[in-house]
């Protein structure tokens, strides 16, 4: 991941200023996430307050892979499996990245600048492209463009 240690110093202040407010960040997220495909909402099954555990267990993975992605591959890969047995499809991972930047940008306001912003794109989509080349066996990272486009 070609992030600066500044870079990296940025999304962990910005993850410690989320991590308190797990629950609205969780609602931002699930409301933002549903409003760009209502068709996803049947896939999650738990309440508000285990969604704000997940959704932090999930920005937590990304901190952490922050110091050493080699180590989190194997991990974002097993992830992946599971996510196809809940239904997730190759192109879900372009709503939930931009349902990510929009509960980002809205918990820490003025905080999310832009120079924070195109770090947590760079980590979501490093991410994103390790778990779906392993789950979509046709998935082409050079190749592929979504159709569907989202405004934050
Ligand atoms: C970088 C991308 C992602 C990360 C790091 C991530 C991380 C996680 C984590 C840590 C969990 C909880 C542990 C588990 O049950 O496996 C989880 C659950 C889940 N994720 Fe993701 N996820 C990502 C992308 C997505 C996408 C694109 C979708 C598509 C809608 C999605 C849907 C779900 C669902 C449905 C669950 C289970 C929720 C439930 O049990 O109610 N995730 N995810």
């Amino acid at each position: 991941m070609s992030l600066t240690a500044h870079q990296k110093n940025l999304i962990q202040d910005s993850f410690a200023k989320v991590e308190p407010i797990a629950e609205q960040a969780a609602e931002i997220f699930y409301n933002k996430l549903f409003e760009f495909d209502p068709a996803l909402k049947p896939l999650f099954k738990g309440d508000i307050k285990s969604q704000g555990r997940k959704l932090m267990a999930a920005l937590k993975l990304a901190v952490r892979g922050l110091d050493d992605l080699d180590s989190l591959v194997p991990v974002l890969q097993n992830m992946a499996a599971k996510h196809v047995e809940y239904g997730v499809k190759v192109d879900d991972y372009t709503p939930v990245g931009n349902a990510l930047i929009h509960t980002l940008k809205t918990g820490l306001g003025p905080a999310f600048t832009p120079e924070l912003k195109d770090a947590w794109v760079e980590v979501y989509q490093v991410m994103a492209t390790v778990m779906r080349s392993h789950a979509y066996p046709d998935f082409n990272p050079d190749q592929y463009h979504n159709t569907k486009t989202y405004n934050n």
